[in-house]
């Protein structure tokens, strides 16, 4: 097949999607596909992306060439450039399918998708509905209430509203503050006093108009992908320490996970019922990884939605695949497989 694999773009996950455009790109060539990485917002010049990448994955040339657009984005943000750089869209409508290995804001929340349906261009993942939905973390928690998906009690305050009172909402400390769209935890304050509690808001205010306050759920965190309707094995995410933040997602040795994870049956089960039935609430297609928090009773409660989630090598939902004996390579064409179904 005639794969465009489609990566970087302009939200805070740029270099996360950098890192899993690389790793599928790689995995679906040695399955024999002609797959080709394309950095959305560089267009042609992601030639040089490609350069970075060939052979083995090196680290120094990806974070110059990383940094080389972060400082060009700004610049060509400012100039209301086209979210597509040259070339793009042509690339793409000549591909068979274009896997979206974009995380976050524009790519992630449904805008790429139905840009795409209007072009009659076949992508990898959730419909643009779905991904809007699974984008805004009010809607999600609304839908999951309505669907009987266990969730942090909650509200969503927007900047114009904005209420430095916590008791407002009859919440109490400790809550996190998050914002409404963010991604890999960018934006995400655990916080326990006031101070802090003015502090959050005035951080997540800064990136995007909308927040999240949810009550903080101690305990431990979960993750569960869902491929074509059908949950996989669980993981167990435990930072060595403080919570799974940006800093622990990504960087080597920070957080040990473990595939399946050491729960019974009985949790197991329900935990894997709750992401199909999460993933249903959504409207989620193809496949998506659904976060979860335990606490001590054994309360679960679902924490989102990813839709187009991490999918470099080392990533969760490959640990999940390498449980069930797929290997990284399988799983990425299985993801396309499912997508044009
Ligand atoms: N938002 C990151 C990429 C994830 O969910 O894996
Ligand atoms: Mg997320």
């Amino acid at each position: 097949m005639k794969i465009v694999v489609l990566a970087g773009g302009t939200s805070t996950e740029r270099d996360v999607s950098i890192v899993s455009g690389t790793g599928v790109c790689k995995a679906l060539r040695q399955k024999g596909h002609q797959a080709i990485l394309v950095d959305v917002f560089a267009g042609l010049e992601s030639v040089k992306l490609e350069a970075a990448f060939e052979g083995d994955y090196d680290v120094e040339a990806a974070a110059e060439y990383i940094k080389s657009f972060n400082e060009r984005i700004q610049e060509l943000e400012k100039q209301r450039r086209d979210f597509f750089g040259p070339n793009v869209v042509a690339l793409c409508k000549a591909a068979d399918i274009v896997f979206l290995a974009l995380h976050g804001e524009n790519g992630e929340n449904g805008k790429v998708q139905a840009a795409f349906d209007l072009m009659k261009i076949k992508y990898t993942g959730t419909g643009h509905t779905g991904s809007a939905m699974a984008m805004d973390k009010g809607i999600t928690k609304a839908l999951f209430q309505m669907y009987q998906v266990p969730t942090p009690k909650g509200v969503t305050m927007t900047v114009k509203n904005r209420r430095n009172d916590l008791s407002v909402h009859g919440m109490d400390f400790p809550v996190v503050v998050k914002t409404c769209c963010g991604g890999s935890s960018i934006g995400v304050y655990i916080v326990q006093d006031q101070e802090a509690y003015v502090k959050a808001l005035d951080e997540a205010f800064s990136y995007e108009e909308e927040v999240v306050i949810e009550e903080y759920i101690q305990g431990k965190e979960y993750t569960v992908a869902v491929v074509d309707g059908e949950a996989y094995p669980i993981v167990l995410i435990e930072p060595v320490s403080g919570f799974y933040d940006y800093k622990n997602k990504y960087q080597a040795g920070a957080t040990i996970e473990t595939c399946p994870a050491p729960l019974d049956e009985e949790k197991t089960r329900k935990m894997q019922e709750y992401a199909v039935r999460g993933y249903k609430a959504l409207a989620l297609q193809a496949y998506g990884r659904l976060d979860f928090m335990m606490d001590e009773a054994g309360n679960m409660y679902c924490l989102e939605a990813n839709t187009l989630p991490g999918m470099t090598p080392t990533s969760l939902i490959p640990q999940e695949a390498a449980a069930l004996g797929m290997d990284y390579p399988t799983l990425c064409e299985h993801l396309i497989e499912v997508s044009l179904k």
